[in-house]
């Protein structure tokens, strides 16, 4: 690769062809509601997590996170949630005999915190309609990709494979359907020349950090709701 190349891609690193901001009525409508209760879930990194937490830190999103459930034992949003003295619980899905029976405890462990919503962040399994119908219309999932594109598990992969110039993130409402549901803002993420998935996905996760917040502060005004 050329320099050149290289000297646009250090420069456009973190740069967003489209990030939405949310208005700011929207923003005073969400700071004058009951500060929010968030139960996120978590598989992995994490990242979108702590992301949430900073906001919350930084006075942008009047929320509160109760409990971050995760799954894995090594998962790194378990230090993550220790970093920031979060309560965590671990819910190990192998110690579950079928999604259904994760999911009751989950909607039992988010319950019991009086969680307003569900955050799923970077969770890696596949909700079933135990959790969906317990918080109906209260479930949001971050998605590396412009949704309807590139469902499923290796969406940055197939962004490249596709040969699209743009793909993105996406927060939505969580349905049954795999990455389906009602979308609540997206960002549009270039791909340049010499990408490969992880340079393509640290690009995706830099619009994800900026967009989830104002999704949760969009969705939760009701503002949304009302179209
Ligand atoms: C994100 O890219 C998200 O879109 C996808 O999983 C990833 C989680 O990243 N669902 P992190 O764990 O928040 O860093």
């Amino acid at each position: 690769m050329s320099r050149a190349i290289e000297l646009i891609i250090e420069k456009q690193q973190h740069l967003g062809f489209l990030s939405p901001e949310v208005p700011p009525e929207v923003w005073s409508r969400h700071r004058q509601q009951p500060k929010l209760r968030l139960g996120v879930l978590a598989s992995g990194s994490g990242s979108n997590f702590e992301a949430i937490a900073q906001a919350i830190a930084d006075g942008v999103l009047n929320a509160e996170i109760t409990q971050l459930v995760y799954n894995n034992p090594e998962a790194k949003a378990g230090d993550r949630a220790d970093r920031w003295g979060i309560p965590k619980q671990l819910l190990n899905h192998r110690e579950f005999p079928s999604r259904e029976a994760l999911d009751d405890a989950i909607v039992a462990a988010m319950q019991q915190q009086q969680v307003d919503w569900i955050i799923m962040a970077g969770w890696m399994r596949i909700v079933t309609a135990r959790l969906i119908n317990a918080f109906p219309n209260r479930v949001l999932n971050i998605h590396p990709s412009l949704l309807p594109s590139f469902r499923g598990a290796h969406a940055t992969e197939q962004a490249l494979a596709a040969g699209v110039k743009v793909t993105g993130c996406t927060v939505h409402q969580v349905a049954l359907a795999v990455d389906s549901g009602p979308i609540v803002i997206q960002a549009a993420v270039p791909i340049l020349p010499g990408d490969t998935p992880a340079t393509l996905h640290a690009r995706i996760q830099h619009q994800e950090h900026q967009i989830y917040p104002r999704a949760i502060a969009l969705a939760a005004s009701g503002v949304w709701d009302e179209g």
